[in-house]
């Protein structure tokens, strides 16, 4: 695992909202599984404090890609890195999607839950998959290649919730699983859909995160157990970022 201060390989500006940072990490870029995360800030700055959770959004050789959408200061500030630029890293974090049985898989992901999608697509076709991939976002920046793509307003795509495109979908084809990344209020229409069709779900939660390596449980999601009390929580940045969807508790 990487906790050090590295060298910014590259950064490529992809729209007004959205830039891929790429580092370097040697041989050790090729263990790097779909579904991790690396913690991530730059280390010249006191403010923010704790690095940012970024998921892994490609591996090309050595070098690992980082696709983000600038929101706050933690991500304005990586948006103005330059190659040659320092930055702080920890990672790779978390566990990874499960590759299933089956040839037929469906990726469904809503906003910046497009960039892990990227590189577990390419491990599901490398294994020999067919993948159909949904992807939606507000407005016309946040939508990026997939096979079907939704936009709150219209401005490009089909207008509607990318979970719109799943239902109809569904109607007609009944994939051997479905995985998906996205805000909270996707992930729990698209269980409730693959639960209605009777298709695994695996989901990336997106939770605020603090220590990123399960110690302050700043990241705790409710999930369900066996016990009396019928739930418990888990650390998204430990036991997670992936989970089986029928093992979370929807609210
Ligand atoms: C496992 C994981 C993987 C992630 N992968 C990516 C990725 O690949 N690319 C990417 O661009 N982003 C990703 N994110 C989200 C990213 O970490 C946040 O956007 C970032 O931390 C925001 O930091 P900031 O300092 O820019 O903004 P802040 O000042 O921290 O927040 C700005 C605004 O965004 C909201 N916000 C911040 N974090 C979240 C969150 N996690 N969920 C919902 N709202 C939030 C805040 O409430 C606030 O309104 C991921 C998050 C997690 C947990
Ligand atoms: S962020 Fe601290 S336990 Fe997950």
């Amino acid at each position: 695992m990487y906790n050090k201060i590295l060298q910014i390989k590259s950064i490529e500006h992809l729209n007004d909202a959205y830039f891929v940072i790429g580092i370097e990490l040697g041989e050790s870029a090729l263990e790097i599984l779909p579904g991790q995360f690396f913690e991530m800030k730059r280390p010249e700055f006191a403010h923010p404090m704790l690095r940012k959770p970024i998921s892994v959004y490609d591996v090309q050789g050595s070098t690992v890609f980082f696709m983000v959408k600038k929101l706050g200061k933690g991500t304005q500030q990586l948006s103005h890195l330059k190659a040659g630029d320092e930055l702080d890293v920890l990672g790779p974090l978390g566990n990874c999607f499960p590759v299933k049985d089956g040839s037929m898989a469906i990726l469904v992901s809503g906003g910046i839950g497009y960039p892990p999608l990227f590189y577990l697509k390419k491990q599901l076709e490398t294994a020999g998959k067919t993948v159909y991939w949904l992807h939606g976002g507000r407005c016309n920046d946040d939508v990026f290649p997939a096979d079907e793509t939704w936009t709150d307003d219209g401005s490009c795509g089909k207008r509607g919730f990318v979970s719109d495109g799943l239902s109809a979908y569904l109607e007609n084809v009944t994939p051997d699983v479905i995985y998906a990344c996205g805000p909270q209020q996707m992930l729990k229409a698209v269980h409730q859909l693959a639960e209605k069709h009777q298709v695994p779900l695996y989901v990336s939660l997106e939770e605020y995160m603090a220590c990123g390596i399960g110690v302050c449980h700043g990241c705790a999601v409710k999930v369900k157990t066996d016990c009396e009390i019928g739930v418990t929580y888990k650390t998204v940045c430990k036991d997670g970022p992936v989970f089986d969807s029928r093992e979370i508790v929807w609210e």
